[in-house]
């Protein structure tokens, strides 16, 4: 028989392996590649899979986006709760909808498609009315961008020349799609060779119910922030914080996305529904939670924490059926939520507002992490 000090090596060595050892596998993301289409140039467009336990998620190097999102239900049945298309070609058709795509160089608007910087004037393609949408009428989401394998995940590498969209400055743009235990990372990296602006975030479309299952009213959302940024007609921020206290858009208790939408407050006629940025209380670029959303008949919960000073909260008020989705799904008006962790929108024009400005020598770097649990 081994002696007793032998003995206790071996079950030392079993319970270190027993219990490590899944512990580590665990958070291995599995990473797949193959095509998924090509560009009208014959470039070839590429589709990353990642898998990690229960969850999957599928990201192609045009525009960075997150085409499918895989997530369990409380019951263990898993749903894509993200909009898009199966294949590329309704990708590339569709200039509006920013399905899954990362947007820049600035998310969001840019007042009257001009902004100063050190003094210089700069000129934006109007693509939104007067105003600069989403970067431009060739946005970061209509690029193509290089893929490359990296642990978990995919980083998706896009260089964008002096001068794009007229934004000054040669940007080196770097952003991580990674798998973690229960929750998808987006990692944001870039560089620049002259003072520019920056506003990088991912514009994915959730529905917790699944992908084309109806509208999002049900869904119940929870924002700890105590202000937003009010707009004008055009969706610009007329510069105020104002509090979230006694109107619609107050979401620090978890209250339903239908509860207030169509309440007769002026903010709600101008964003026909939700399309505000809420200001988060913490302290930009330390982590903090920015949203909690629950869907009570699958159970899915969505948590979204960010170092960003900022969240769009949009209740897919522009979708109007007209855009026929994943297995011929009819995405009608609210069949979608977004949370854009960004800075604010027309920062540029707003010396008050966090700035957005990236200079040489400086790294821009922000995390977003969209985390899935299920509630009883
Ligand atoms: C953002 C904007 C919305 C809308 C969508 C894209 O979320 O805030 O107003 O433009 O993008 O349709």
């Amino acid at each position: 028989m081994a002696n007793p000090s032998m003995q206790m090596k071996v079950f030392r060595f079993l319970f270190l392996f027993l219990t490590l050892v899944p512990l580590a596998s665990h958070v291995e993301a599995k990473v797949t590649k193959s095509v998924f289409g090509e560009m009208p140039d014959g470039s070839k467009v590429e589709i990353y899979t990642l898998e990690e336990g229960a969850l999957k998620a599928r990201v192609m190097t045009y525009g960075a986006r997150l085409v499918s999102l895989e997530v369990p239900d409380r019951g263990g049945k898993t749903a894509d709760i993200v909009l898009g298309y199966e294949s590329l070609a309704p990708y590339t058709k569709d200039p509006k909808s920013y399905f899954g795509a990362i947007v820049g160089r600035y998310g969001n608007r840019i007042d009257h498609a001009t902004f100063s910087l050190d003094g210089k004037r700069y000129q934006l393609p109007a693509n939104d009315g007067v105003n600069t949408l989403h970067g431009g009428t060739t946005g970061f989401d209509k690029l193509l961008w290089q893929g490359r394998e990296i642990p978990n995940g995919v980083e998706l590498t896009l260089v964008s020349k002096d001068g794009d969209q007229g934004f000054p400055g040669t940007l080196t743009a770097r952003v991580r799609y990674t798998l973690e235990a229960h929750a998808l990372k987006i990692e944001y990296l870039a560089t620049t060779d002259k003072d520019t602006v920056l506003n990088l975030t991912n514009h994915s479309y959730f529905n917790l119910k699944g992908e084309g299952q109806g509208d999002i009213l049900n869904h119940m959302v929870m924002i700890p922030a105590e202000r937003y940024t009010p707009v004008d007609s055009g969706l610009i921020p007329t510069g105020e914080l104002a509090p979230v206290a006694g109107t619609p858009l107050d979401f620090r208790k978890a209250t339903a996305i239908g509860a207030r939408i169509n309440d007769n407050f002026e903010q709600m006629r101008l964003g026909r529904g939700y399309d505000h940025n809420y200001v988060l209380n913490g302290k930009m670029g330390t982590m903090q939670e920015a949203a909690r959303v629950v869907e009570p008949t699958s159970g899915r919960v969505l948590t979204v924490e960010t170092t960003q000073p900022g969240v769009q909260f949009y209740s897919g008020n522009f979708l109007d059926g007209t855009l026929h989705g994943k297995h011929g799904h009819v995405y009608n008006q609210r069949t979608a939520f977004c949370l854009e962790t960004q800075h604010f929108p027309d920062s540029p024009n707003h010396p008050k507002f966090p700035t957005s400005e990236l200079k040489p020598g400086q790294t821009y770097h922000y995390v977003t992490v969209f985390g899935f649990s299920t509630a009883p």
